[in-house]
């Protein structure tokens, strides 16, 4: 309790009058200038080389428009990343939220004087995600260099650009654990894998405004491993109204340097759960982080419901397809699955933490598996089973199931299977090529240390792995060219084992002679092919098919109900 008040070196009252004082003074200050983000961490970044002589144009443009309340909303945060720019808005609380109809990305030359800052072309966003008023991220192509990107309306009127963030050097998320500790998300502080850090060294720093050491919270930090930190939270920040502590952004420093940029707001993301040992509704959950693979996900969402899955959290890396639509008629058919936006670079394993934190109120197991992954039980047992089986037995210290994958080849295939992965690749390599996980999300090591989807566990607990004549992965790895061309252009979360990217160099991830260009291997059908093996094929044809129409629910529509109905099965 001592402690405690002698690291909140800024008493409440004191921080609330004088942050609201620099915000109102923001608000007023309607001239704008760039060298105020001459902030933070200048070691790497110098936003001021890109911004420098912007004036701005954009600003005066704002107002007046009633009917959208445009005044009133600004954008929050821009995060540039190495292909498009994140635009985070800020909306009023009676706002309506804005569509891609309503939008233009516009683009002004940096660098002219203030009498050429009209904008110099505009592009339609790419995306916008987020349904939530505090929540939403519009998605512009990249600035060309010496650019800078704002926002428009369409109905007349910019939006007021907000503060400019690097990707690579940026918190990026933060939740508030229930033991009320933050966990932040980091990138930038380019720290090793799978190594625990002397903590001593770091602080948390939290305020509405970074850019203002007078007026920030400093708290200590509890541990640091793999840009996951996890930090007191200040007791002010605890104890006030949402409506003032929602809005306050927390930050880490290693002593004696900048502080990093920061979008993260841990009270947005509170994580509350109560006990620990309350009954989970869900025996089995998934994670799994993708891109543009909204079309796998029927077949991949029915039959794992059909094996014992409930849940499915998906953490979407900036698709464009219409996964969002997909997602939602999986849910008008009683599946419960949730998207959430992960737009960040070579973080899988800080989203993969992230999700199992989230899934641990409602599961009792999570699978950290790829939409390309499928379980396959070649006994016919269901996932329940196999996971009562684990924590019925005398070792109930067993919390992490390990799980070998088969790789699978084009099978012969020319062109997508119709009645999808499982039925269409028939032909694998003989031996395993790695593992996948189902944990205990109660078991993690508090430190959330994980390395190519392996979890640290706490002390006390365990892993085993699972037999494969119970329990195998089917990875359909390779699949007919025009699909896996795609993973070449883009290096997707369910491709690249990520973290840092020294772990990939010679990683099994990377196709034995395939070289850096997506021109097809004359022979690419049969390659990857060593044992035939049909017994996922044979369990669906069998268990599955319409015995009228013949179809499997994934290829018809009005089809997913009848997976519903039956139920959970044997298979
Ligand atoms: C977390 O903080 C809240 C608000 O101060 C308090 O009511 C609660 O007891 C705290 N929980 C724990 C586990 O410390
Ligand atoms: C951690 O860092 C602190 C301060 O820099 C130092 O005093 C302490 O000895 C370090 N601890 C370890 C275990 O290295
Ligand atoms: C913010 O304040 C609300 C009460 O208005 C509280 O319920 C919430 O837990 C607080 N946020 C955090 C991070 O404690
Ligand atoms: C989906 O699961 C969550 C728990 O993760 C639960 O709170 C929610 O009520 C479920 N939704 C439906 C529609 O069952
Ligand atoms: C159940 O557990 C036992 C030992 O704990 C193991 O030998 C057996 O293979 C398991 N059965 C299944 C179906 O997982
Ligand atoms: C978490 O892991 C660290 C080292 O990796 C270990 O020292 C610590 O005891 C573990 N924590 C718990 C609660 O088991
Ligand atoms: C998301 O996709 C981009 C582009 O392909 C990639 O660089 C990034 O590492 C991916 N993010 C994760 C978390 O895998």
């Amino acid at each position: 309790m001592k402690d405690r008040r002698k690291r909140d070196v800024v008493s409440w009252s004191r921080f609330f009058w004088c942050t609201l004082f620099v915000v109102s003074s923001c608000v007023l200050y309607t001239g704008f200038s760039f060298s105020t983000f001459r902030l933070l961490l200048g070691d790497k970044f110098h936003p001021e080389k890109i911004v420098s002589a912007w004036r701005p144009p954009a600003l005066q443009a704002i107002s007046g428009d009633s009917q959208m309340n445009s005044a009133t909303i600004s954008i929050r945060e821009t995060v540039i990343l190495p292909d498009q720019v994140l635009i985070f808005l800020k909306y009023p609380q009676s706002a309506r939220l804005f569509t891609k109809e309503d939008l233009d990305c516009v683009y002004f030359a940096a660098g002219k004087s203030s009498s050429s800052s009209q904008p110099q072309f505009k592009q339609p966003p790419n995306q916008i995600d987020g349904a939530d008023l505090d929540d939403q991220i519009i998605r512009c192509p990249l600035n060309p260099r010496g650019f800078l990107v704002a926002l428009a309306l369409k109905s007349g009127g910019y939006i007021k650009p907000g503060p400019i963030h690097r990707w690579d050097s940026l918190v990026y998320e933060a939740m508030i654990d229930r033991d009320n500790t933050t966990i932040v998300f980091v990138k930038g502080l380019n720290l090793r894998p799978d190594r625990l850090y002397n903590a001593s060294r770091f602080e948390c720093v939290y305020g509405w405004d970074l850019r203002r050491p007078k007026f920030l919270l400093r708290s200590n930090v509890i541990s640091i491993a793999q840009e996951i930190v996890r930090c007191r939270t200040p007791f002010s920040i605890l104890n006030n109204p949402q409506k003032v502590n929602n809005s306050i952004k927390v930050s880490v420093r290693l002593k004696g340097r900048g502080t990093l940029h920061s979008i993260a707001r841990p009270a947005l993301q509170l994580n509350r759960d109560s006990d620990p040992t309350a009954r989970k509704p869900y025996e089995m959950c998934i994670c799994t982080m993708l891109r543009n693979q909204a079309r796998f996900l029927g077949e991949w969402v029915m039959y794992h419901a059909q094996i014992g899955v409930q849940r499915w959290f998906i953490y979407d890396n900036n698709s464009e397809d219409n996964i969002d639509s997909v997602i939602a008629s999986l849910v008008d058919n009683n599946f419960n699955i949730s998207k959430h936006v992960w737009p960040w670079i070579k973080t899988q394993e800080a989203g993969l933490a992230h999700c199992a934190l989230r899934a641990r109120s409602s599961c009792k197991w999570v699978g950290f598996i790829d939409v390309d992954e499928y379980f396959h039980l070649p006994t016919g047992l269901n996932l329940h089973d196999v996971l009562r089986n684990q924590s019925e037995s005398s070792s109930s210290d067993v919390a992490e199931l390990r799980v070998s994958c088969h790789s699978f080849g084009p099978s012969g295939l020319e062109h997508m299977p119709e009645q999808g992965l499982t039925v269409g690749y028939t032909c694998r390599m003989m031996v395993p090529e790695r593992h996948k996980s189902i944990v205990n999300p109660e078991a993690l090591n508090s430190t959330l240390i994980n390395v190519v989807h392996h979890f640290h566990l706490r002390d006390g607990f365990r892993y085993v792995n699972a037999d494969r004549g119970v329990l195998v992965i089917n990875h359909y790895k390779y699949q007919v060219w025009e699909v896996f061309k795609e993973k070449f252009y883009r290096r997707v979360a369910t491709y690249v084992a990520d973290w840092q990217d020294e772990q990939n160099v010679g990683s099994k991830d990377r196709v034995p002679g395939l070289g850096t260009r997506a021109v097809e291997p004359p022979d690419w059908g049969s390659r990857f092919c060593e044992v035939t093996d049909t017994g996922l094929r044979d369990r669906v044809l069998g268990n599955f098919r319409n015995p009228i129409t013949k179809l499997l629910p994934w290829q018809e529509d009005g089809g997913i109900l009848d997976v519903q109905n039956m139920g959970l099965s044997r298979l």
